[in-house]
């Protein structure tokens, strides 16, 4: 998943068995700023503080387990993508990564554009007020309800991912008499490297369309013939939390070549190109993602460098980044709970939390950090890995990491970096409640998403 090291053997003198760690930070009360939002820091007391405020006022006006927003992190990294993509580029905010109606609003005034991949995502974009042709309607597998809803809305565009749903989504779009813009997404053959569950692009796998052996041409040829589209473009997809750009120029490439073919086999060049998300972000100080800045440059150099060589009019590039925005946003703030010392190994230090906040550990062997926030400490660093409290040995939240010796009961403790796919992912596994996502700005935080209730868990169980 992440790039942190996997040192050869174990560093720490007292841990004798294997493990995936890197050691431990010279001043385990430092912040690493690549893995922290933009206004983390620690006050005089050495507590940490985000957007003005102490962890430990969070804790008891909100209580722990909970997500904390840092609203202008967010703002702040929508705009470095709009600025660096420019007015000739779109941005679309991949909703999967976290959404609810204030990121909606959020998103609006920022200029940004929102993808969305199911039913519920594309109703609480609208209920929020984000204008439907700035919404991309994404899916493996739409329901016909989905469409319709998507058609009647006047979204943007749909992304087609199968023959049978260039059919589908025409026919929808006849009834609606209306001519949906659509885009077709297409699997470029690229091995992205990263974890297998979220590369996308090889072949062996559900979304897209293949170019290698005419597929996409052949989708094309169907999208043209049908009246109900209007096919704006092509997009490509190759996966997420990925730091290296080269799968992304030679997707680039493929898609450009296609617009080449497209416009050889039938004299019309499609005006746009969407290259999707997938830009890795920090977990570890050991990761180093790109600034938008860069990628906005190795994408639109690729693309117009393949452009001229193809003589195609350089279309209008599109993006899809989620975590890449939010995932550095936010941090999950636990109470410290049971301490366990297993001698000769590391010490388990067990949150109010878990994989039903997180499940990427279990899920994609993530890799966090986790720091002390509600004080600071000189005591010596300990091993440790941060489990939750279901029932399972695979609950583990963040795998080895180090934090203070004298770490106990009722310390809070933060890891950064969850504002992607941690909410979003969230589950009632052993009737977990989940948590809250609270929004902090300039000496202010609010909810935005509530903490669910025992109440919330009953008034589904209608048996
Ligand atoms: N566009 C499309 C068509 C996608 O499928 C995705 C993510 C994105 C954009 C946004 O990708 P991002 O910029 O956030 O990497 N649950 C996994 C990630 C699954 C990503 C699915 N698609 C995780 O926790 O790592």
């Amino acid at each position: 998943m992440s790039r942190s090291a996997h040192p050869a053997g174990p560093r720490h003198a007292d841990v004798l068995t294997e493990g995936h760690y890197s050691a431990p930070a010279a001043d385990l009360n430092a912040l690493d700023e690549k893995v922290w939002s933009r206004t983390v820091t620690r006050d005089a007391d050495g507590a940490l503080t985000v957007g003005g405020i102490a962890v430990a006022r969070l804790a008891e006006e909100f209580g722990t387990p909970a997500y904390f927003l840092d609203e202008s992190d967010f703002r702040a990294r929508c705009r470095a993508w709009a600025d660096a993509f420019g007015p000739d580029a779109d941005v679309f905010y991949a909703g999967k990564a976290f959404l609810s109606r204030a990121v909606v609003r959020w998103l609006k005034e920022e200029g940004l554009n929102l993808d969305v991949c199911s039913g519920g995502e594309l109703a609480t974009a609208l209920d929020a007020g984000m204008p439907a042709e700035r919404i991309a309607f994404h899916g493996n597998n739409k329901t016909v309800a989905e469409i319709e809803r998507a058609v009647e809305a006047g979204v943007g565009r749909i992304v087609l991912d199968s023959f049978q749903e260039i059919v589908r989504v025409a026919h929808v779009a006849r009834r609606h008499g209306v001519r949906q813009r659509v885009q077709i997404r297409v699997t470029v053959g690229v091995e992205a490297h990263t974890h297998e569950f979220i590369a996308t692009a090889h072949e062996d796998q559900k979304f897209g369309i293949a170019l290698a052996d005419g597929q996409a041409a052949e989708a094309v040829r169907r999208a043209l013939a049908l009246d109900g589209l209007d096919l704006i473009g092509v997009h490509s997809h190759i996966g997420s939390q990925i730091f290296d750009m080269a799968g992304f120029e030679v997707s680039a490439r493929r898609v450009v070549q296609l617009l080449a073919e497209i416009r050889d086999e039938h004299g019309v060049e499609l005006p746009e190109i969407d290259l999707g998300g997938g830009l890795g972000i920090a977990y570890t100080s050991e990761d180093d993602p790109r600034e938008p800045h860069e990628i906005a440059k190795a994408l639109s150099d690729i693309v117009t460098r393949e452009c001229e060589a193809a003589k195609l009019r350089t279309p209008r590039i599109s993006v899809e980044p989620g975590r890449a925005i939010v995932g550095p946003t936010a941090f999950t703030l636990y109470e410290v709970g049971t301490i366990k010392p297993l001698e000769g190994l590391r010490t388990y230090v067990s949150v109010d939390g878990g994989m039903s906040d997180n499940i990427r550990t279990a899920l994609y062997d993530a890799e966090y950090s986790v720091a002390l926030v509600s004080r600071t400490s000189d005591a010596e660093p300990m091993l440790v890995r941060v489990v939750g409290k279901h029932c399972e040995s695979g609950d583990i939240v963040v795998k080895d990491a180090f934090l203070p010796a004298d770490l106990a009961p009722g310390d809070l403790i933060a890891v950064p970096a969850t504002g992607a796919y941690c909410r979003s992912m969230a589950s009632n596994y052993n009737h977990a409640l989940r948590p809250p996502v609270v929004a902090v700005r300039d000496g202010e935080a609010r909810v935005i998403v509530r903490r669910e209730t025992e109440e919330d868990l009953l008034r589904l169980d209608v048996g």
